[in-house]
């Protein structure tokens, strides 16, 4: 029986790096909280949840889990003997720039460990260079550039409307209705907010105005589960439809409550391009086990991948166990195929003991 550790960002310093310091003066005075290293700290304190939901589930397909909360630094020493990590670390000390250096002191201690590697990790975390991969393999993004300063002037080969992301953040971080630009005056204060309030690079991205498509990647070799659909049309009138910071973390909002995850309705031949993308998509960034990408569905039946999030909330009423649940698999066999590549690479015990 394998033994499995799930590994979740903890909230602050506990047990067992109780005496790590915390990232004193780490957040400068903005609005939004952002570590020296340029990523918004993370305040959803969802992961803890998460991981008790995912080691249930793993116990009940017959493996031994434990859980354990990881604030300054992996405890590796720790990890010795289990089998392998179920890796749902978000980053370090609260700072979600700091995910792949997370994954990357497993890869360095040889724990295998399920999820995307520390590359691919890192790559993702900075969507201009996700989009420079993406456009390499053939994948369709849309027009986009990023800027470092507040523009004068619209830039050119990106055609209005835009939507303007923060370049190194996920999860919605800093998007709302003002992230849609349709003037150069609503461009500048977007931009101005990215750069200024939350010291990162903005991407300015022509704006897809169509169906938001969610392709779920599960396993090694990465296989596209039954696409999922972004369900706006109860959203009031006169709402951009994104899925913006509070249509994704504020239960009590009309975005939350107005931009369910359904199934998607799509005609064959849409559905069977998107799968294609999305595979190709994971050849390009080497996905595996887990993964979801965005995509938007154009008037014309093109599909733009807008986003990709390795590593994705594997929560049970999240999009990807949805995803799962139409592929017919329950949530503990969904996450039996998460972690069977790095259950598998773990290394013989029996041989490393009698040699
Ligand atoms: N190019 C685009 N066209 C239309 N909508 C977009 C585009 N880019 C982002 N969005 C909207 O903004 C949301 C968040 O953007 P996304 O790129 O997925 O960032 P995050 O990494 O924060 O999830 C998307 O789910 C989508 O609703
Ligand atoms: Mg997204």
């Amino acid at each position: 029986m394998p033994t499995l550790a799930v590994l979740f960002s903890a909230v602050g310093p506990t047990a067992p790096d109780a005496t790590a310091s915390a990232p004193e003066g780490s957040a400068p005075p903005t609005p939004v909280p952002v570590s020296p290293q340029g990523g918004v700290l993370l305040s959803r304190a969802d992961n803890e949840r998460v991981a008790h939901l995912v080691a249930t589930a793993l116990r009940e397909r017959g493996h031994a889990v434990h859980v354990l909360g990881v604030w300054a630094g992996v405890p590796v020493e720790r990890l010795r003997n289990v089998d392998a990590v179920v890796n749902l670390l978000e980053g370090l000390e609260g700072d979600s720039s700091r995910e792949a250096e997370a994954t990357e002191a497993l890869q360095r201690a040889g724990i295998p460990f399920s999820g995307n590697a520390a590359d691919t990790l890192g790559r993702c975390q900075r969507k201009e260079v996700c989009r420079r991969l993406l456009l390499e393999a053939g994948v369709p993004v849309p027009a986009g550039t990023v800027l470092h300063a507040v523009p004068m002037e619209w830039p050119a080969g990106v055609p209005a409307p835009v939507i303007v992301k923060p370049a190194h953040e996920d999860a919605s971080e800093g998007i709302d209705a003002r992230a849609v630009a349709r003037d150069l005056a609503g461009l500048q204060a977007a931009v101005r907010r990215v750069v200024v309030e939350m010291g990162q690079p903005a991407l300015v991205e022509q704006f897809i105005d169509g169906r938001e498509i969610t392709a779920s990647l599960l396993g090694s070799p990465p296989q596209v589960l039954p696409l999922g659909e972004i369900d706006f049309s109860t959203l009031p009138a006169g709402r951009p439809r994104i899925v913006s910071y509070a249509a994704k973390w504020c239960p009590e909002s009309d975005e939350y409550q107005c931009t369910p995850s359904v199934g998607a309705r799509l005609d064959a031949t849409v559905t069977a391009r998107i799968e294609t993308i999305a595979r190709r998509a994971a050849a390009a960034l080497k996905l595996r086990d887990v993964a979801r990408l965005d995509l938007r569905v154009d008037a014309r039946g093109g599909a733009w991948v807008i986003d990709v999030n390795p590593n994705c909330d594997l929560a049970p009423d999240a999009g990807f166990a949805k995803a799962a649940a139409r592929a017919g698999l329950s949530y503990g066999e969904m996450l039996d195929r998460v972690v069977a590549r790095a259950v598998a690479a773990r290394p013989d015990r029996r041989a490393a003991a009698s040699a």
